[in-house]
């Protein structure tokens, strides 16, 4: 329909602003536990499924025709071709108990809804609790509260500040953490801060040195990625392939160039065989 990527990005940042501001005044009284996902430390709160109704309702008013994948409901078909991913609460652990990290992450994709082969458009990722905002459009770089990010640059690994995350499964966690091992005596230190999307902001504003995770959803990790790249990151997965779900490493070229190896020599990917160990 002609619509620009400054458009949909204004767009992203106004739906990311609008929940997040529901979401602060639904904390801390209406904070409960609503149901849980794949195990009892992965809580879905009562809020969480507001922020993302708030979001479905602002765009079938807006962007009628477009798609939409949420971390809380159905996906919704559409007949433009584009995909809005949306994350109502990234970082509900810290959510659910007020540690401050965590936002609401909305991004535009075009082509099939899969990180591996989507291009995303724009996104906008809002830390609520600060109102710092994230947003990038495709081409247009990327900025923090209006002013441009750039991505920072450790001299080398062994100086890189390293973001990385965890998944919510036992058995993945174990592998995790033998890969944290391989990983932790060769840089500066690690963060684990508890929202992939604020992580991948952070990583742009030099705020990291490099990032990565492997088991991030969509919804997760589409805004910041191309907050990432616009702030001339290097967004890959491992052995070649696009940064993805079996991994996501993000940093300036040069320390990604480091850290893959050894990603790759731990099968943090779940290894050659596609992840399946
Ligand atoms: C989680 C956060 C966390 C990451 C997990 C994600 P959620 O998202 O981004 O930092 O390590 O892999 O699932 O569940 O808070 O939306």
């Amino acid at each position: 329909d002609g619509v620009t990527v400054t458009a949909l990005r204004d767009l992203a940042v106004r739906l990311a602003t609008a929940a997040g501001a529901l979401v602060r005044e639904g904390r801390p009284e209406r904070v409960v536990v609503a149901a849980t996902k794949s195990s009892v430390v992965d809580p879905v709160t009562v809020m969480d499924r507001a922020s993302e109704d708030l979001l479905r309702e602002m765009l079938a008013a807006e962007r009628p025709d477009d798609a939409i994948m949420g971390e809380e409901g159905d996906d919704r078909p559409g007949t433009s071709g584009l995909t809005w991913v949306l994350d109502p609460i990234d970082g509900t652990v810290n959510y659910l108990y007020g540690v401050a990290s965590w936002a609401v992450s909305v991004a535009v994709v075009a082509g099939p809804p899969d990180p591996a082969s989507w291009t995303v458009l724009a996104g906008c990722v809002h830390s609520v609790t600060d109102g710092r905002t994230w947003s990038a459009g495709l081409g247009e770089g990327a900025t923090r509260d209006g002013e441009p990010v750039r991505v920072g640059s450790a001299a080398s690994l062994a100086t890189a500040l390293v973001g990385t995350g965890f998944g919510y499964d036992a058995g993945r966690r174990a592998q995790q953490a033998q890969v944290l091992a391989q990983v932790l005596p060769r840089i500066r230190d690690i963060r684990r801060l508890g929202s992939a999307a604020i992580d991948l902001c952070l990583l742009a504003d030099g705020s990291l040195d490099l990032y990565y995770e492997r088991g991030l959803n969509p919804w997760d990790m589409a805004a910041g990625a191309v907050v990432a790249t616009e702030a001339g990151a290097t967004v890959a997965g491992l052995r070649g392939a696009p940064a993805g779900t079996a991994m996501l490493v993000a940093g300036a070229e040069h320390l990604v160039a480091e850290l893959t190896p050894i990603l790759e020599e731990a099968d943090a990917d779940g290894g050659a065989d596609g992840g399946t160990k």
